[in-house]
């Protein structure tokens, strides 16, 4: 169990590099046992979900290593296409695997993946399309059960955009024999970074940041080098932190263009913001205004992960906002603990409204899942007094020495 501390009311100020990306690293990882070969990645952040990932390339019989932000995995030793249930259940993204190893070995065997409880969660995109390549698909009480001994390129056509199902087509795809067109990607900057590295491989990508994306021949290369993009998530709920305390920080080393949505909502609630190509400043004076409403969309429209986060930015915002959560359909699981500082929220299905109250006060809550957690950290620093935050390590899954990051910007938070 993780306790987080934090005596709130202090203003964020200074300047901070913004972590590498956990939603372009999971994917990535996946993607180095698609051909024999070794991997060099730069800029990866040491996380829980990364840990698990490595942990699974362990397993398979890969060597896999992380020291600092480097990670070096070579695949050329694995030796298995069995990924256990204690594996799998840690993250959701664990599925990935599943194109990848359908790639390399023409078969895997894993079971339905873990990760935050936001919903249902299914996962038949992902089987749908790799049926539609020719995978023999048998679901046997939680166990799946692939098997492709040749994969073909096919036209696929997402019904909804898919991060998860885009990313396990695009690995698959790339020990298909022809073509494979996905109509209907998903267009999030983390499949671009997908296809930078899948390029690095040796592979045919194109489209990626649209949404059709199409893969080719692979002709692998034998060394692979990659850098991790900045984490366009990490960089929202700090600058979601500098907002309700009326803060001055500069984020560095990040793409603003990537979470432009989250920043226009956060200038209309009247922060100053000034961006450069590689850089965002944000000043706050203090108390927010509202937004009205914000509705969570796929990229380029405002992102279900950081919408806890704004959220919390906005429970001292004067007047309402009201939220519609169209992604997942359980992403409120914060709201009741927000409420416990003072908050004044109401939900009905999809929907949140936010009343913003003159104050909040710090109590003891307790992390429901990543975002979750993050904004229940963004709540407290703007909160009178001392917040607990007792936390199963769900934060930890996704925000790298988060304590000390804050810490560094001169909040007062410790993790023990
Ligand atoms: C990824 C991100 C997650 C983010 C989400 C949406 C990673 C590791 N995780 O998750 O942080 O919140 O994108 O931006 O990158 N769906 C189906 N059937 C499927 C697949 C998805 O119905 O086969 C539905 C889901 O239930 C959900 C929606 O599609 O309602 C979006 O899911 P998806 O884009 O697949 O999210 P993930 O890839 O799981």
């Amino acid at each position: 169990m993780e306790l987080w501390h934090i005596r709130g009311g202090k203003r964020l100020e200074g300047a901070c590099f913004v972590q590498g990306s956990k939603n372009a690293s999971l994917p990535i990882l996946a993607a180095s046992v698609i051909c024999p070969a070794s991997t060099q990645l730069l800029n990866v952040p040491q996380l829980r979900d990364v840990d698990a990932a490595l942990r699974i390339l362990r397993h398979l019989g890969c060597r896999a290593e992380q020291r600092d932000g480097e990670v070096s995995i070579d695949s050329r030793s694995l030796s298995s296409c069995n990924i256990p249930h204690s594996l799998m259940e840690e993250m959701r993204s664990s599925v990935i695997f599943m194109g990848a190893l359908v790639a390399r070995c023409g078969e895997a065997r894993l079971s339905l993946p873990g990760g935050c409880q936001l919903g249902r969660r299914p996962i038949d995109l992902h089987l749908s399309a790799l049926r539609q390549m020719g995978a023999e698909i048998r679901e046997d009480g939680g166990e799946i059960f692939c098997s492709a001994p040749e994969l073909k390129g096919a036209e696929i056509v997402l019904p909804f955009p898919s991060v998860g199902a885009t990313e396990n087509i695009m690995l698959a795809a790339c020990a298909a024999k022809g073509e494979t067109v996905i109509h209907g990607a998903a267009r999030e900057p983390e499949i671009a970074a997908l296809q930078d590295y899948l390029r690095a491989m040796g592979a045919e990508v194109r489209g990626a940041g649209t949404d059709t994306v199409v893969i080719g021949a692979l002709r692998p290369e034998k060394q692979i080098a990659c850098r991790i993009i900045p984490d366009r998530i990490v960089a929202s709920t700090i600058a979601c932190a500098a907002a309700c305390t009326g803060g001055n920080v500069e984020l560095r080393g990040i793409d603003p263009r990537q979470f432009s949505t989250v920043l226009r909502f956060l200038k209309q609630a009247g922060c100053d913001i000034i961006s450069t190509d590689r850089s965002v400043r944000l000043r706050s004076e203090g108390r927010l205004k509202a937004v009205g409403e914000i509705s969570t969309a796929p990229y380029p429209g405002f992102p279900t992960d950081a919408q806890p986060v704004l959220m919390a930015a906005l429970l001292k915002a004067r007047g309402l906002t009201r939220i519609t959560e169209n992604i997942f359909e359980n992403r409120y699981r914060q709201v009741p603990e927000l409420c416990r500082l003072g908050a004044d929220i109401v939900t009905h299905g999809r929907i949140a409204e936010i009343w913003g109250v003159d104050s909040l006060h710090g109590t003891a809550l307790t992390a429901t899942d990543l975002r979750g957690g993050a904004a229940m950290i963004v709540a407290g620093l703007s909160a009178q007094g001392e917040t607990l935050i007792c936390d199963e390590g769900h934060i930890s899954r996704g925000y790298e020495r988060f304590d000390a990051r804050l810490r560094a910007l001169g909040a007062d938070i410790s993790l023990a």
